[in-house]
């Protein structure tokens, strides 16, 4: 979980507003084992205070050439020595002017002119000013002499125009500088991942449905495709956002869940079931909505289909991992149903809290599987996702290789 440890990345901040999402791309990157150094220029204290970055990154942010804390005024070079990467983020159309034509009348020119390592830049700026033939221009100089570019990602900027020129989000930040110094976990692996609550419908305006909010599930996508896999995910009605690069399919009910899986199986490596599929359906759907009138009412309901049991049913079916979501007894029942549907691994969810489990943003996660089992203690979603992928990996590769 530490594939950026030991790495060293100089972090230049410039002034845009897309500033403040540096912050949460340095918690981004020391979550992954990185040391970061923080170079603020004049425009981006404008933005945000060195205080947080320091506070963030646990180093003093370097603002000036001539800092009093400066080695006899020769930041820029040890620092140029230190960087295994310097990354600019956010980088404004000014910076990268600066940049092509090698001024260094600050300490983030000077360090981009100094270092042997590599340099990636992402950009920021209004859409017009990024698509402008002088921006443009610089960017494909920048490229000549070998400066990575990342992004920008396209949307309402906050001038309130849409279009190029966006910074990308932090974590698509933190992916790329992860995939320039590691192997990603997942290569050349696709994955199946259903995610969120199904909804059983009663009449047209009610159905049966759980507290899934689909979030375990979509940081497993994001997760899997960050990795180097690619993901599908097979979606309950959630308010969530795609994660970037995974292919969504959205479903309401088990049986639409149950089709669009197995219309995706084919040629998947890994099935991942973390949605929380209602068990069973009301028998009777009536066209017209329910009309009030008895004091109580009977709901008659069938069962639906188990989808994980019928994938690891099918011959030569792909690595399986479920979920058990569990009130008591959790190894107990998770072994239960890892022997009962045939699973390769099961990853046992104590639900019933409002801290873990369903809605919260947090997780923690017991995983079991044939001789052996490993605890992911309490993290983000995110992370959780991350450490499940980890052993799913080594697993899968383990099994592959009998
Ligand atoms: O979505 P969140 O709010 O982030 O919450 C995450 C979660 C708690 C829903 C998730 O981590 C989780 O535990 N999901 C599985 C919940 C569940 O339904 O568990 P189960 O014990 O009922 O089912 C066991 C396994 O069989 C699960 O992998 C489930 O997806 C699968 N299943 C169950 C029934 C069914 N008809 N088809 C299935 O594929």
């Amino acid at each position: 979980m530490n594939p950026l440890a030991n790495k060293h990345i100089v972090l230049g901040v410039t002034g845009g507003i897309a500033a403040y999402k540096s912050a949460e791309l340095v918690r981004r990157l020391r979550e992954w084992g990185a040391e970061i150094k923080v170079i603020m220029t004049d425009g981006a204290q404008q933005f945000i205070t060195p205080l947080t970055f320091q506070a963030l990154s646990g180093n003093t942010v370097h603002k000036n050439i001539f800092d009093d804390e400066a080695t006899m005024a020769m930041d820029h070079i040890e620092l140029a020595r230190w960087a295994d990467l310097v990354l600019i983020a956010p980088t404004t159309a000014d910076r990268m002017a600066r940049m092509a034509h090698g001024l260094a009348d600050d300490l983030l020119g000077t360090i981009c002119l100094a270092t042997t390592a590599t340099i990636a830049i992402a950009p920021a700026m209004n859409r017009q000013m990024w698509q402008a033939r002088a921006t443009q221009a610089n960017a494909g100089r920048l490229r000549e002499y070998g400066v990575l570019i990342l992004g920008p990602g396209e949307g309402v900027q906050a001038c309130g125009e849409i279009g190029p020129g966006r910074m990308l989000e932090p974590q698509d930040i933190a992916t790329r500088v992860r995939g320039l110094f590691v192997e990603p976990l997942l290569k050349g692996i696709s994955v199946l991942i259903t995610a969120g609550p199904t909804r059983e419908a009663a009449d047209p305006v009610r159905f049966l449905t759980n507290a899934s909010s689909g979030k375990m599930g979509y940081e497993i996508a994001r997760a899997a495709v960050e990795l180097g896999a690619s993901a599908t995910l097979v979606s309950g009605p959630v308010a969530l956002e795609n994660p970037v690069g995974v292919h969504r399919i959205a479903v309401t009910s088990a049986a639409e869940m149950r089709d669009a899986v197995m219309m995706h199986l084919a040629e998947k490596n890994i099935f991942i079931a973390a949605a929380a599929v209602s068990d069973y359906r009301p028998t009777d759907y009536t066209e017209k909505k329910r009309k009030k009138g008895t004091a109580s009412m009977e709901l008659s309901l069938a069962l639906n289909p188990d989808i994980l049991a019928e994938v690891t049913a099918i011959p030569n079916h792909p690595f399986a991992v479920g979920f058990a979501a569990e009130t008591h007894d959790l190894e107990r029942n998770a072994q239960e149903k890892r022997h009962r549907k045939s699973l390769d691994m099961i990853a046992a969810n104590h639900v019933g809290g409002p801290e873990i489990g369903f809605e919260s943003d947090e997780n923690a996660l017991s995983v079991y599987w044939e001789g052996g089992g490993a605890e992911i203690t309490k993290a983000s979603k995110w992370q959780v996702a991350h450490r499940l992928l980890a052993l799913v990996a080594q697993r899968y590769h383990e099994v592959e290789d009998l």
